[in-house]
């Protein structure tokens, strides 16, 4: 361990684990030790933050706003890709990272500290994504990863440090599941869910109500977007905080944005994880359906490969790079007429669009049409079945003989004559 350090600003969330880094910090390096938390809306962690921070031992603490720009520099920026990771996580935690690191950063900076620190675990996401945030603001500070380098190894080793340490510690309720909160989504890991037949418990749960105890009638909504960015609900356009609260609300009433899944870490380790992303759910529901109306086949077939890539990237921890600003760019040029609505029905668990509009709608009912119409002439569809279905009718004409090889080199045309 290098003891010339003398300053650390750690990112500090109130838990156990981040609790007990203070003093440990503190012992092994000798150094002070600042506290961030970036409030990017896990409301029930944040009450009493100050004190606890103190008591553990920092010298100070910031509790930063993160909100807003959590939701449009990096909610909607991903939202507008249509990015989900492995085409179900809507990247909850991935997001934040980039964000509270970065704010970390910029906090280093001002306080003239020597390092940062956070508190992931060396078997997840969350180490390479803060780190390579790290490296790209500002690669001379150092980083310690406490959890890559001290011996406590379970929950009862870090409550035994934090009782030798005093640290105040909240007894209220066992913690089972591992979770990160914010304003999109929850995540719940471990604990039963390491078995990944088991069904989630009704406890997971905080942000939604289960399907079975939704209301049982459907509710609709309206969802109003410009250029690929939500403006308002049922013709109320609000600021973008309560945007997400009030989308948040109203679809975790009907259990909405569950996903249950295992998926691939990028150390290598598979994973179960329970997501609850209600108002996300919807807004990735509702801004692909008006995509659908305004896009033209090519753009939105191309972008769907984007989405793969720029989800990959979020979950690899690559906010910060030259690949996701091309990405950006390509995205953003799709987005200037993704404006309109859609109306959604919520029951039970599930969000379908059941209605939507735009003023840029490609969309022609005079075309689509399975009445008279007198746009569209049926005959021209045969050209182009002949010239579209070339290719096979050639491999086909080829395998006619029978002979068992290819007479690709000296092909009969007489075959090919028109009929
Ligand atoms: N598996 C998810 C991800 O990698 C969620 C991680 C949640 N992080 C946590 N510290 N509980 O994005």
């Amino acid at each position: 361990m290098s003891a010339d350090i003398k300053k650390v600003v750690l990112a500090y969330s109130g838990g156990l684990d981040t609790s007990i880094i203070i003093p440990w910090l503190k012992e092994n390096y000798g150094c002070e030790v600042i506290a961030v938390t970036g409030h990017v809306g896990q409301d029930s962690e944040l009450p009493g933050l100050e004190e606890k921070a103190l008591a553990s031992g920092a010298s100070k603490i910031y509790i930063e706003d993160l909100r807003e720009e959590f939701i449009r520099d990096y909610i909607f920026p991903t939202l507008k890709a249509g990015a989900m990771y492995e085409g179900r996580y809507l990247l909850g935690s991935a997001l934040s990272r980039p964000l509270l690191a970065k704010r970390q950063v910029e906090i280093a900076e001002k306080e003239g500290a020597d390092a940062v620190s956070h508190g992931c675990t060396g078997k997840g996401n969350d180490q390479v994504r803060f780190e390579l945030t790290y490296k790209a603001m500002n690669p001379k500070l150092k980083v310690i990863s406490p959890w890559r380098e001290w011996n406590i190894k379970s929950r009862e080793d870090a409550i035994a440090y934090a009782q030798k340490h005093h640290i105040p510690i909240s007894q209220s309720k066992e913690k089972i599941y591992s979770n990160d909160a914010n304003l999109w989504h929850r995540s719940s890991e471990g604990g039963s869910l390491e078995d990944p037949w088991k069904e989630p418990p009704k406890n997971v749960f905080e942000y939604i109500t289960i399907p079975e105890e939704a209301p049982d009638k459907p509710e609709y909504m309206e969802i109003q977007f410009e250029k690929g960015i939500p403006v308002s609900i049922d013709g109320n356009p609000m600021p973008v905080i309560d945007l997400m609260v009030s989308l948040n609300k109203r679809a975790a009433r009907h259990g909405i944005g569950v996903v249950d899944m295992v998926e691939n870490r990028l150390v290598g380790i598979k994973s179960r994880g329970v997501y609850e992303t209600p108002g996300g759910t919807l807004l990735y529901i509702a801004h692909r359906e008006i995509e659908s109306l305004v896009l033209e086949a090519g753009i939105l077939h191309f972008k769907q490969s984007v989405s793969v890539q720029y989800a990959e990237l979020i979950y690899y921890g690559q906010w910060f790079s030259q690949l996701k600003k091309s990405l950006d760019a390509f995205v953003e040029s799709t987005q200037h007429q993704v404006t309109g609505t859609v109306r959604i029905k919520m029951y039970k668990g599930q969000a379908i669009a059941v209605g939507r509009k735009s003023p840029y709608s490609l969309y022609r009912e005079d075309y689509a049409t399975f009445g008279a119409d007198d746009v569209y002439d049926q005959k021209d569809a045969e050209g182009f079945i002949n010239c579209f279905g070339l290719p096979l009718k050639v491999r086909a004409m080829l395998n006619l003989d029978g002979t068992g090889r290819s007479d690709y080199e000296k092909p009969d045309y007489s075959k090919f004559k028109r009929d």
